[in-house]
């Protein structure tokens, strides 16, 4: 039982980017957490990082190629942009849950509209690093 970890644009900069916002743990050191509790619970990580839009709508065709469990996805400054993500999370049968770090409704307006939060199971946003823990979660309970 595999759970695909997809994370977008500028993901790859954690820790050093805007950590008043996000944190200052490295996308690897939050994705190492993530597989060590999934592992917990009995299920894999595939974790990936693309600042292509493309290459990410190619990976949600490759999590239903894989027969994944669940996809988690943050799909960073596309989730407010990206037609093509929605339409590919609509695509496939494994269900999408949309995660970010902080809470994209209590900032920007261009932020709060989500592409993909349209077109998701669900969405666990605002808790930093852990919101990828609490997708986990409810990952698990599909
Ligand atoms: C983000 C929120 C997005 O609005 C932003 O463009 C990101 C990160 C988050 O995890 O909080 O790149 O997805």
């Amino acid at each position: 039982k595999t759970i695909f970890v997809l994370n977008g644009p500028n993901l790859n900069l954690l820790g050093t980017r805007e950590p008043e916002v996000y944190g200052r743990e490295t996308l690897a050191d939050i994705m190492a957490r993530l597989s060590a509790a999934a592992a917990e619970r009995g299920f894999a990580v595939d974790a990936r990082q693309s600042n292509h839009e493309g290459e990410l709508v190619d990976w949600l065709h490759a999590a239903q190629a894989a027969g994944a469990h669940c996809v988690l996805l943050n799909a960073g400054a596309y989730t407010h942009t990206s037609v093509a993500l929605h339409d590919a999370i609509r695509s496939i049968k494994v269900p999408v849950i949309e995660v970010h770090l902080s809470n994209p409704h209590l900032r920007e307006e261009f932020r709060h509209k989500s592409f993909v939060g349209m077109a998701a199971r669900g969405t666990v946003c605002g808790f930093g690093a852990d919101s990828y823990l609490v997708a986990l979660d409810a990952a698990t309970r599909l």
